[in-house]
């Protein structure tokens, strides 16, 4: 899952230990890391999905986005990154749980401008009941927190409530993954700074593709937080989301597809299309509108 972050250039510091001896870098440790920060660092990079909206967005209406709604936020990491590139623009951040929106408002908001913090409205609620905010030009549903919804007829109801959101010409912008080894029960570890991503697909119920996931986090002091987040999703395919986006009223579920980067990894680079090749891991965009 994910891409990442850099926090400390963000300026969100990393509760840390001191290093015995004569190092005096600050050495992560699970006793004291924060889980939502080391999150950011690890999976999101808020800034090109933000890039991704506007690029989309200003291709179909010739003009920028005003008002995001970032729908399972957690950290609102997208939502900062969003008020960021326009002092017009204004950020509505949706989630269940209120301890990601607390870390949001304490450390993350704090980083902002004044004009900024304004303008991010962090709302604790279900997304199937959003708020009543008028109408927004994109609503987004990152790192596949729609999977959350098991079942066909509340995936379309939740659609057809995103749909109905939009204002004219608005999108919708959600990813998924798929690929040989995106249902396979595997752990998959990445290198940050200072910490490791573990990535574990725990279980796959190949009948129902009920899926439950884990990130956990490794330290260089042999400290681990396992089972720091944890997921309990249905593995959906990009075929039944695009025939349940249209169900659900939308015009257009236009796949995004991501660039090689010729040494078996993604460039970054995702383009429109109906063809996409069999490859062991793709992270996905489908766009929804009309
Ligand atoms: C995968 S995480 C968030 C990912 C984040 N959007 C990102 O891009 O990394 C999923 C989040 O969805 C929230 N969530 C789950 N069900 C929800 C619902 N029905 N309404 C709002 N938030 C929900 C959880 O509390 C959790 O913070």
């Amino acid at each position: 899952m994910g891409r990442g972050l850099d926090l400390q250039a963000e300026g969100v510091i990393l509760p840390a230990v001191k290093a015995k001896g004569r190092s005096r870098k600050p050495v992560l440790t699970a006793r004291t890391a924060d889980r939502h920060a080391l999150y950011e660092i690890a999976v999101q990079t808020p800034d090109d999905e933000v890039k991704f909206f506007d690029r989309v967005y200003r291709g179909l209406n010739g003009r920028m986005p005003r008002v995001l709604r970032e729908d399972f936020c957690a950290t609102a990491a997208i939502s900062q990154s969003w008020v960021k590139r326009g002092e017009d623009r204004v950020a509505f951040s949706i989630d269940l749980d209120p301890a990601p929106l607390a870390w949001a408002r304490e450390k993350r908001l704090a980083q902002l401008t004044e004009s900024q913090r304004e303008r991010v409205h962090l709302v604790e609620g279900n997304v199937l009941h959003p708020p009543r905010i008028g109408k927004v030009d994109v609503v987004s549903a990152g790192n596949f927190s729609w999977w959350v919804f098991k079942e066909r007829g509340i995936l379309r109801e939740y659609f057809a409530k995103v749909r109905k959101a939009l204002a004219p010409g608005g999108v919708f912008v959600l990813d998924l993954m798929g690929g040989t080894q995106s249902s396979e029960l595997l752990k998959e570890r990445r290198r940050c700074a200072g910490f490791t991503y573990e990535w574990e697909q725990h279980a796959f119920n190949a009948v129902t593709h009920e899926f439950t996931c884990f990130i956990n986090f490794l330290f260089r002091d042999g400290t681990r937080m396992d089972r720091a987040f944890r997921y309990d999703w249905r593995w959906w395919s990009i075929p039944e989301a695009r025939e349940l986006l249209m169900e659900a009223g939308f015009k257009n579920a236009t796949v995004y597809w991501e660039g090689d980067d010729d040494k078996g990894g993604g460039n970054g680079m995702y383009r429109p299309t109906d063809k996409g090749e069999s490859c062991m891991c793709h992270v996905t965009y489908i766009v929804a509108h009309g």
